[in-house]
């Protein structure tokens, strides 16, 4: 079995579950961001990572799935701002599966990521009131994703890779 981790990450947070996850990964692998991927033939399975933007996956992310998950086998991950049991983030994780919807979707990991305080500041002066309330959730997002929720990207990159 041969397996990428690929991802796209503004701040970093992402990034780290990416890392966290192609660690734990014990079959042959690979890992590459979103933007150096020219193509994805080859792998049995692909972990597609990418933030929240917007109530839904970043758009170069929701690009790079309608170009080239289709009938591959998936698992995505996702970090957010706001916390996991937020009742606003059952449709935004939808979003995310239907923006892999050519895709066999065999597994979804999300967990809330720490808003970087320069992206912070810029939702908290966006003319969007709920984009200008995730600017305000900024400081409760601190120190996210942490250890136990790198634990749990890691449990789930072993799980999707048994
Ligand atoms: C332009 C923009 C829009 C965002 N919109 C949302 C959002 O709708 N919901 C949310 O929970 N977080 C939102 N966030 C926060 C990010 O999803 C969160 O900080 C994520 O962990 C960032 O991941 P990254 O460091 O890999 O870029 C947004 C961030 C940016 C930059």
């Amino acid at each position: 079995m041969k397996v990428l981790v690929t991802y796209m990450s503004q701040s970093g947070n992402t990034k780290k579950v990416a890392e966290a996850m192609f660690d734990a990964i014990q079959v042959e692998k690979e890992i590459k961001e979103l933007s150096e991927i020219e193509s994805v033939d080859g792998y049995d399975l692909l972990l597609v990572g990418f933030p929240i933007q917007a109530f839904g996956p970043a758009e170069k992310a929701k690009q790079f799935m309608a170009q080239n998950v289709n009938g591959k086998k998936v698992a995505l991950f996702t970090t957010h701002a706001s916390p996991e049991d937020s009742e606003d983030l059952p449709p935004w994780l939808e979003a995310c599966k239907k923006a892999a919807a050519g895709a066999e979707i065999v597994g979804f990991f999300n967990c809330q990521g720490e808003l970087a305080p320069d992206i912070m500041e810029m939702l908290k002066s966006s003319d969007d009131p709920k984009l200008k309330s995730f600017g305000e959730l900024g400081p409760t997002t601190k120190g996210q994703p942490d250890a136990s929720r790198i634990e749990r990207a890691r449990v789930f990159a072993k799980e999707m890779t048994a």
